[in-house]
């Protein structure tokens, strides 16, 4: 039988992957501060969940929901067009009154136990499609003796219960590690690298490639990324053509 595949919604990118990621995968979506991952990432579950009614969660830790929402909006994704009781953003955030899963600031809360907070949630909302913003937001000072073990076990319980899942990781530019420990590129099924590209003196271009992604038979080249009103788009880079 053919795996099922999501398809990113990313114009141009889905073929390369062989018609999108496949189902249940952890995958990771990494890149510098500003390169649009978090956009990205609400695009892949505001597509699917218009498009083909998955349920979807947008867990956000580092910025609010509220915020997050508004920022999407003025994008070009029109909440409107979303399914009533499929698509929910829960913010974990740091001291937000507002936010009901408070995870993150408070350094006493052991690594552990965001993870079953994490997890609660899942189980809560049961989607078919998450975006987890950010992995790395999630860390915070964690220091666990035993951080391999826990993200290993946390990835494993992720395709458990058969969701497919993006982890947004913050890179740091002077690294070549997609995530914060490195330990992750490993133990993900997939990762997504995005980053910004300097093509001349003032301009400066968004790329995308497919690092990895097991079970895809895919290019791993770097495509220039474009994005217009709501919608991602690839096109090859020029010096490729
Ligand atoms: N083509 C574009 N149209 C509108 N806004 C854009 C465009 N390209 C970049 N942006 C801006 O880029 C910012 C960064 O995107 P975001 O998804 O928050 O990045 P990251 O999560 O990687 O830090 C957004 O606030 C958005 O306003
Ligand atoms: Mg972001």
């Amino acid at each position: 039988m053919e795996e099922e595949r999501i398809k990113s919604y990313i114009i141009g990118f889905d073929q390369d992957l062989g018609g999108g990621i496949p189902k249940g995968h952890v995958s990771l979506l990494s890149g510098t501060p500003g390169t649009m991952k978090s956009t990205i990432g609400y695009s892949m579950l505001y597509h699917n969940c218009v498009k083909n009614n998955l349920k979807c969660l947008y867990l956000t830790v580092e910025q609010s929901g509220e915020s997050l929402a508004v920022q999407m909006r003025k994008l070009g994704f029109d909440p409107s067009n979303l399914p009533k009781d499929t698509f929910h953003i829960v913010d974990m955030g740091l001291e937000r009154e507002s936010s009901k899963y408070q995870i993150i600031e408070d350094v006493s809360i052991p690594w552990f136990e965001r993870l079953q907070r994490v997890m609660s949630v899942i189980q809560r909302y049961k989607p078919d499609l998450m975006v987890l913003d950010s992995l790395s937001g999630l860390y915070a000072m964690a220091t666990s003796e035993n951080l391999r073990n826990e993200i290993y076990r946390f990835f494993a319980a992720l395709r458990n219960i058969k969701l497919t899942s993006f982890l947004i990781s913050e890179m740091s530019p002077d690294k070549s590690i997609y995530s914060e420990f490195g330990i992750e590129d490993f133990l993900c099924d997939g990762i997504i690298h995005v980053k910004m590209e300097r093509v001349d003196d003032v301009n400066i271009q968004r790329r995308i490639r497919c690092v990895k992604m097991r079970g895809a038979n895919h290019r791993p080249h770097f495509y220039s990324l474009m994005f217009s009103n709501g919608e991602f788009q690839v096109t090859k880079v020029l010096s490729e053509v």
